[in-house]
């Protein structure tokens, strides 16, 4: 049976959270992120969620298009006010793509990596991503929203229009999974990691995040729009930057770009 999403269900389910306060819900809307960014321009409280059943206009990173089947994936964006520095918010979106993984682990089995710096693969396929936009006022965020997408219980295939191999939660385990049980979980784990975050307690999440990491010890490409480094992937640092050996044995640390990585 097809499950709707539940905005009530989410909330009782959250319990005492930072997220069940301010939890916005719609059936179609342009992009989470985007109406995000103009609630957190509004002065819309730490720990709003804006969660959709359909997206019309739903953006990836690099002013790239997210398509999704509506009805049947978790399209949903965080907004957060974190007293944190521009160097010190990239871990965000690595302990939300930590929270979706192990939340999926516990419903499915399924060991889904972590593609450097936002994408979420299963094998050689893309299941999901993360586009975190923020502001900084005087050095401080004054606002930063996550969007996550998951292909949930969508088949992607032919004629889609992706222009990357994809896939779902349902594809690769065969489990029809409820997406009011999963943002549940992913929220309830990003919650307490957020907390180690803002207290400095990353050691355990670091660990993770390189255990999870789908490049490190790989031979990369890091593709921007003003050059491609190419190098081994060696680890992800505690600020969330990739560490790469070049072929002269040199160490270069990379704040963002794009992967690319031979299969
Ligand atoms: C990427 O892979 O480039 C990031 C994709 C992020 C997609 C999510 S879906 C919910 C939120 N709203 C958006 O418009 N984008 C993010």
């Amino acid at each position: 049976m097809k499950e709707s999403l539940d905005k009530d269900i989410i909330i009782k389910e959250l319990g005492r959270s930072v997220f069940s306060s301010n939890f916005i819900f719609h059936q179609k809307i342009n992009s989470t992120n985007t109406l995000a960014k103009e609630l957190a321009l509004k002065g819309e409280p730490h720990g709003t969620i804006i969660l959709a059943e359909e997206q019309t206009a739903g953006r990836g990173r690099l002013n790239r298009k997210w398509l999704s089947q509506g009805h049947e994936n978790l399209l949903f964006t965080i907004l957060l006010r974190p007293p944190l520095s521009a160097d010190n918010i990239f871990p965000l979106t690595i302990i939300l793509a930590i929270s979706a993984i192990d939340a999926i682990n516990d419903m499915t089995g399924l060991n889904v990596l972590i593609k450097w710096p936002n994408d979420l693969y299963f094998k050689k396929k893309k299941l999901g991503g993360i586009l975190t936009e923020f502001s900084l006022k005087a050095g401080v965020a004054e606002y930063v929203i996550l969007g996550l997408g998951i292909n949930v219980n969508w088949m992607p295939g032919e004629g889609d229009g992706l222009s990357y191999p994809a896939t779902s939660l349902l594809a690769e385990s065969g489990i029809r999974v409820s997406r009011n049980r999963l943002i549940t979980g992913i929220l309830k784990r990003f919650e307490v990691s957020y907390e180690n975050v803002l207290s400095g307690k990353t050691d355990g999440l670091h660990l993770s995040w390189n255990k999870l990491s789908l490049v490190i010890g790989k031979d990369v490409e890091i593709i921007s729009p003003d050059e491609v480094i190419k190098g081994r992937a060696i680890a992800i640092d505690h600020k969330g930057a990739l560490l790469l050996k070049n072929a002269l044995g040199e160490e270069i640390k990379i704040l963002s770009g794009d992967v690319s990585l031979r299969f």
